[in-house]
């Protein structure tokens, strides 16, 4: 048998990198902690404060925030001052782990990530067995965890960037639409549009009924529910009322039977409507997605996108890093002929498709 060489140095830098990944994975949990407890939003003026202080401000326990406080830190989350013992968020950290308004909030994607992992066991057996995990299946963080989440970009870019980069929909919106929000989740997607377009009509489908529920309760809230509809149906199945404008939000990829939704859709605009499909940001190869965004979205594709999909007829399991080229086929399957990349974010491809 040859022996391999191995370069103990490579080996050194594997093992510092593998113990930072369990570090990374602790500390998953730890800022959910923190983003429940507001930890970070009683640190957000960015100002120094000790573990004891920052317990007081959050009625916690100060030994418990002060090993917190100490993770936060050695993970460059926090900057710890040794002098004075004092730990600050810096403000620009405090955009994303401590204002829930701003357009850089991830706090809601650990709320996603603590839900998807506690699906670790299923998903063993799911390996095993080749089953499927339905979305409605995991804990109910995911569903709370994406709307925070997705939220940050639909309030920064769906009604100022990614409606005019569509032809011709921000107009007909203005004069009065009929649009569907397909897999609407809990229809934040839907309640912007409603908002942004008081002569417009919106129904918001999806196959999750608790998320529908929600839904109808966000409606109320944001006093749209007068001109925004939430009904529980598949995206092969919902009534096909001629709409202006069929939206799929990070959807269409969870699908078991994109191609039939894409027939669906065909079905159910007017002949000169518009198909929008946001999809997560992806290249058309492997190699194109090795890099931070592929690798949170590969982790989140086989937690919750693949075995979604695989869990529904057909069960195609695209895959949230499907790419354009694959998304091209699926919908140009379904008879829509016009197809094309709206634009972008460095999180989100934005397509238009149209008969
Ligand atoms: C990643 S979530 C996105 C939710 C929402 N659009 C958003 O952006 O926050 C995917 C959604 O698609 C829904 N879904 C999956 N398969 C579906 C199908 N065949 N028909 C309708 N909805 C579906 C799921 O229930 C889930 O709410």
């Amino acid at each position: 048998m040859a022996t391999q060489t191995i370069d103990e140095t490579k080996v050194e830098a594997f093992l510092e990198q593998i113990l930072s990944e369990a570090g990374a994975a602790l500390n998953a949990a730890l800022i959910r902690i923190g983003d429940e407890l507001g930890l970070y939003r009683a640190m957000g003026d960015a100002q120094p404060l000790t573990a004891a202080t920052l317990a007081r401000r959050t009625d916690t326990h100060e030994r418990y925030v002060r090993e917190w406080l100490n993770a936060q830190a050695a993970g460059g989350i926090v900057v710890y001052d040794p002098d004075t013992d004092r730990y600050t968020l810096p403000a620009e950290h405090a955009v994303s782990l401590a204002d829930e308004a701003s357009p850089f909030a991830m706090a809601g994607l650990f709320q996603s990530v603590t839900a998807a992992i506690r699906a670790e066991e299923r998903m063993t057996d799911a390996f095993r067995t080749g089953g499927g995990v339905g979305w409605h299946e995991h804990h109910h963080g995911l569903f709370h965890g994406v709307e925070r989440v997705f939220g940050a970009a639909y309030r920064t870019h769906l009604v100022n960037d990614w409606i005019p980069a569509l032809d011709g929909v921000e107009d007909r919106l203005r004069a009065g639409a009929r649009v569907a929000d397909v897999g609407c989740g809990h229809g934040l997607s839907t309640i912007l549009l409603a908002q942004a377009f008081p002569a417009s009509r919106f129904d918001g489908f999806d196959v999750h009924a608790d998320s529908i529920a929600v839904a109808r309760r966000r409606a109320e809230d944001a006093g749209v529910a007068d001109r925004v509809r939430f009904e529980v149906a598949a995206a092969d199945a919902y009534p096909r009322r001629d709409y202006d404008l069929v939206a799929f939000f990070d959807a269409l990829h969870d699908m078991g039977d994109p191609s039939a939704a894409a027939r669906h859709a065909r079905s159910a605009l007017r002949p000169d409507g518009t198909w929008l499909i946001v999809e997560p940001m992806a290249g058309d190869r492997v190699e194109d997605n090795l890099n931070p965004v592929g690798r949170a979205y590969y982790g989140f594709s086989t937690f919750l996108c693949t075995p979604a999909s695989l869990s529904q007829e057909v069960g195609l399991a695209l895959g949230a890093q499907a790419g354009e080229t694959r998304l091209r086929e699926v919908v140009t399957a379904g008879g829509l002929t016009r197809f094309r990349r709206a634009t972008e974010t460095p999180f989100n491809l934005i397509f238009e498709a149209r008969l």
